[in-house]
C-alpha cells in the first residue's frame, strides 16, 4: 500500500480500508506521510465525504495512532462532556462538579478556545493558581479520590487528529461533517470514557449555523459512536444568542460558581439542570439527583475541592474579590423600547475576542479580565435607555469601541417576542 493509491482512491470516490485508513493516520502521526499528501487527501475527503463505515473506522485508527487513556478501574459511572463550541459557554465548569456530586465520575480533557468561541481551560484558569497542566495519571488519581479532574489535551492523545485538524484549518476542510465526527469522537474514545454527552451548538454564534446542519452533525455523532462502542447522545443547543449573562473568562467562571451556589432559576441555570439531567439519565442515574445536589450545597462543596484539588486560591474565591476584574466597565443602552427579538451571539464574541477574551492566533494572549455582559435576552420586554450590555476592558479606548460595536449585536422590535428553548432537538 503506499499513499498514493489512498490518494487516488479518494479521488476517484472509492471505498478507503480499514488498514488504508489506519496507513493514513499513522503516518500523519509519525510524520511519514507529508503535508502535501494529507493536504490533498483532506481535500479529496471533503469533496468526496467518507461513509459512516469509513468514518467509523478513521476514528478508530485516529484514536489508534497514539495513546489510549484507560479509566475503566475508576469507581462510578464514567461519562465525558463534549461541546462544539459557543459564545458565553461555560457549561463544563457547572456541569464537572455537578455531576461529580451525583456520584458519576468525570475526567474531562479540553481546548483552548480559538476565534470567538472559548475554551474551558482559558476560562477556569482565570482562577488563580489553577493548575490545568495535570498528567494522565494525576487526572485519573484526582478523580478516583473527588470524582472529577480537568486537564489539557495532551499531545500524545489521537496525535494524528492535531496534524490533520490543524492541516484542515488551512486547507478549507474544517466544514466537512466525516472529518468532524471522526475528530471529536476519536479524541473522546482516547480519553477512555464510554460514554459522551455532546452538546453540539446551532446558531451564529456556532460553526453549525442552521438546525439541519447542526442535526446532521448530531446524528452522524450519535451513529458513529454506536459503531466504534462509544455511547454518545448529542443534543443541539441554541447558539444564536450568548449562552448566559457572561462572555470572557473571569466573567465566565464568575456566573458559573453562582449556578453551583443555587442560581438556577434563569436560562442558563436551567440549561445545565437540563444537560446534567440527560447526563443522569445516561449513566442509568435518578435525574433528579442534580437539582438535589444544588439545593443540598453538595455540589458548591464539590467545587471547592475540585478547585483546591488543582491549585486554585480558595480564599480568593470565598472573599468574592479574588477573580480578575477588568479596570473600565462601560454600559450599551437599549436604543428603542420594545422586544428584544436578536442579541448576536457572533457579534457579541467577536467584541468580546477583541477585547482581549479570546485569540486570533493560537499563540495570542489571553486577557482573563475582559468580556462582556449580555443584560437582555431573547423575548425580554426592555425600555429605552435600560442597559443591555455591560463592557469590561483593559482600557477607555477598548471599552468605547466595544460599546460601538455591541449596537450592532442588539435588536429590539415594537411586538412581543417569544423566547427562544435553550434545547433545539434531542437526535
Ligand atoms: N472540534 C474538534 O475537535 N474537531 C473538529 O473537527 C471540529 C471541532
Amino acid at each position: 500500500m503506499t499513499i498514493l493509491d489512498i490518494l487516488a482512491k479518494r479521488r476517484d470516490g472509492q471505498e478507503h480500508a480499514a488498514e488504508e485508513l489506519r496507513f493514513l493516520a499513522r503516518g500523519a502521526a509519525s510524520g511519514e506521510i507529508p503535508d502535501y499528501q494529507l493536504a490533498a487527501w483532506l481535500m479529496a475527503a471533503y469533496l468526496r465525504p467518507l461513509s459512516r463505515r469509513e468514518t467509523a473506522d478513521l476514528t478508530l485508527a485516529l484514536a489508534e495512532s497514539g495513546r489510549r487513556f484507560d479509566l475503566s478501574d475508576l469507581p462510578g459511572p464514567l461519562l465525558d462532556k463534549h461541546s462544539t463550541g459557543g459564545v458565553g459557554d461555560k457549561t463544563s465548569l457547572v456541569l464537572l462538579p455537578l455531576l461529580a456530586a451525583c456520584g458519576v465520575t468525570m475526567v474531562k480533557l479540553s481546548g483552548r478556545g480559538l476565534g470567538i468561541t472559548g475554551g474551558t481551560l482559558d476560562k477556569i484558569e482565570s482562577i488563580p493558581g489553577f493548575r490545568t497542566s495535570l498528567t494522565l495519571e494525576e487526572a485519573k488519581e484526582q478523580a478516583r479520590r473527588i470524582g472529577l479532574a480537568l486537564c489539557g489535551q495532551t499531545p500524545d492523545l489521537a496525535p494524528a487528529d492535531g496534524v490533520l485538524y490543524a492541516l484542515r484549518d488551512v486547507t478549507a476542510t474544517v466544514g466537512s461533517v466525516p472529518l468532524i465526527v471522526s475528530s471529536i469522537l476519536s479524541k473522546k474514545l482516547a480519553g477512555g470514557s464510554p460514554r459522551v454527552l455532546l452538546d453540539v451548538k446551532c446558531g451564529s454564534g456556532a460553526f453549525r449555523r442552521t438546525l439541519p446542519e447542526a442535526e446532521e452533525l448530531a446524528v452522524a455523532l450519535r451513529e458513529v459512536g454506536e459503531q466504534i462502542g462509544l455511547q454518545a447522545t448529542p443534543l443541539v443547543t441554541d447558539m444564536d444568542q450568548p449562552l448566559g449573562r457572561a462572555v470572557g473568562n473571569a466573567l465566565e467562571v464568575c456566573e458559573a460558581l453562582e449556578v453551583l451556589q443555587g442560581a438556577v432559576d434563569n436560562r442558563f441555570g436551567g440549561f445545565c439542570l437540563r444537560l446534567a439531567q440527560r447526563a443522569l439519565s445516561l449513566c442509568g442515574l435518578d435525574a433528579d439527583l442534580a437539582r438535589r445536589a444544588i439545593a443540598s450545597g453538595s455540589a458548591w462543596d464539590k467545587a471547592l475541592r475540585w478547585i483546591e484539588a488543582q491549585g486554585g486560591d480558595l480564599a480568593a474565591l470565598r472573599n468574592g474579590a479574588g477573580l480578575p476584574s477588568a479596570p473600565e466597565t462601560a454600559e450599551v443602552p437599549c436604543g428603542a423600547e420594545g422586544w428584544v427579538e436578536r442579541v448576536d451571539a457572533r457579534t457579541v464574541g467577536a467584541v468580546a475576542m477583541r477585547l482581549g477574551a479570546g485569540r486570533l492566533h493560537k499563540s495570542d494572549r489571553i486577557d482573563p479580565r475582559v468580556g462582556v455582559e449580555v443584560l437582555v435576552e431573547v423575548g425580554d420586554r426592555v425600555e429605552t435607555g435600560q442597559p443591555a450590555f455591560r463592557v469590561h476592558a483593559a482600557t477607555v479606548a477598548d471599552a468605547e469601541k466595544a460599546a460601538g460595536d455591541l449596537r450592532e449585536a442588539l435588536k429590539v422590535v415594537p411586538s412581543p417576542v417569544p423566547r427562544t428553548p435553550t434545547v433545539l432537538l434531542e437526535p
